[in-house]
């Protein structure tokens, strides 16, 4: 009864409502962020960079003893080496990015209109290295990610500042993102939205549910889990596709890979839903 009353009411909405105007990406940003501020009234605004830990005291607990000794230090120093150290033709990363590469994650990523294309920081490593000859990293995880983490962690404090120019291309990139984390998916047929917009503060198994306010401000994270599963000072970071591939797999759904489109579109979305949230990475996570 209350179904058929439901699709009775939407029906009349789509016949009596004019077309109602798409919303603009800024109007988004502000409805995402209004209904996180309504929803957890005593998370202060920049808290929302620590992801679960920001609307769980036991949880941030744990979590702040994590970071008296930070398991991501050593490797957070290699990453530090490796984007110092020249490359075989004498140059650096810093010769790649404007500001020397210091303090410029909060404006990642961005569309660049003269290829049409969005850019990633970890995109335009790779970018940098094949440019001086070098080889490129393998996206997602270790050297790639390590070099991620130490820029990013030279913006933090900064405030995310990701740019949505008036450019129907830059737009449509938007709109991808934004479908791919309102689309359900997989067997389980569930979107991102669904676990860490409506869903967020609940329990899936032992996983408290993050909120989606704040996403890809500590990203690269330092993962305890990807720790124990790998080798080395550098396991366990990962990039934010890393995470996205995870969690597309987490509803039995098809992972698209690092640095696809599919993924730059949605870290695009996303990064834009989190303006104004200062940088703090690399976040340790369980
Ligand atoms: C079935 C539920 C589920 C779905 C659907 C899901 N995730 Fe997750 N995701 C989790 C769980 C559980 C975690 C770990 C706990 C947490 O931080 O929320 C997580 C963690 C994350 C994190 C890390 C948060 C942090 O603080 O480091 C990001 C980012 C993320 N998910 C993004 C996404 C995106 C983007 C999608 C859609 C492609 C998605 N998730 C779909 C369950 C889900």
């Amino acid at each position: 009864m209350k179904k058929t009353m439901l699709l009775v009411s939407a029906v009349c909405m789509l016949a009596t409502a004019p077309f109602a105007a798409a919303s603009t990406p800024e109007e988004d940003m502000q409805a995402f962020r209004q209904y996180f501020k309504d929803r957890y009234p005593n998370t202060p605004f920049d808290d929302f960079q620590n992801g679960v830990y920001s609307i769980d005291a036991s949880r941030r607990i744990e979590w702040e003893s994590m970071e008296e000794f930070p398991p991501y230090e050593i490797g957070l120093e290699i990453g530090q080496q490796a984007f110092e150290k020249p490359f075989a033709n004498g140059k650096t990363y810093a010769s790649c990015f404007r500001n020397g590469g210091i303090n410029i994650r909060q404006h990642y990523p961005y569309f660049d209109a003269a290829t049409g294309q969005i850019k990633t920081l970890e995109g335009e490593i790779n970018e940098c290295r094949v440019k001086n000859g070098e080889k490129a990293l393998k996206f997602g995880s270790g050297e790639l990610a390590a070099v991620s983490a130490y820029m990013a962690s030279t913006s933090n404090g900064s405030r995310i500042n990701v740019v949505i120019p008036n450019d129907p291309r830059a737009l449509e990139w938007y709109d991808r993102g934004k479908q791919h984390y309102y689309a359900k998916r997989g067997q389980l047929n569930m979107s991102c939205a669904d676990c860490h917009y409506h869903y967020a503060g609940y329990n899936v198994r032992a996983d408290l549910l993050h909120p989606a306010l704040g996403d890809l401000s500590h990203f690269p994270v330092y993962r305890k889990k990807w720790e124990a599963r790998g080798n080395g000072p550098l396991a366990g970071f990962g990039t934010s596709h890393r995470r996205f591939n995870g969690c597309n797999k987490q509803v039995r759904a098809k992972g698209y890979g690092a640095q696809s489109d599919e993924y730059k579109a949605l870290e695009y979305f996303l990064t834009f839903m989190s303006n104004g949230i200062p940088i703090n990475a690399p976040g340790v996570r369980q």
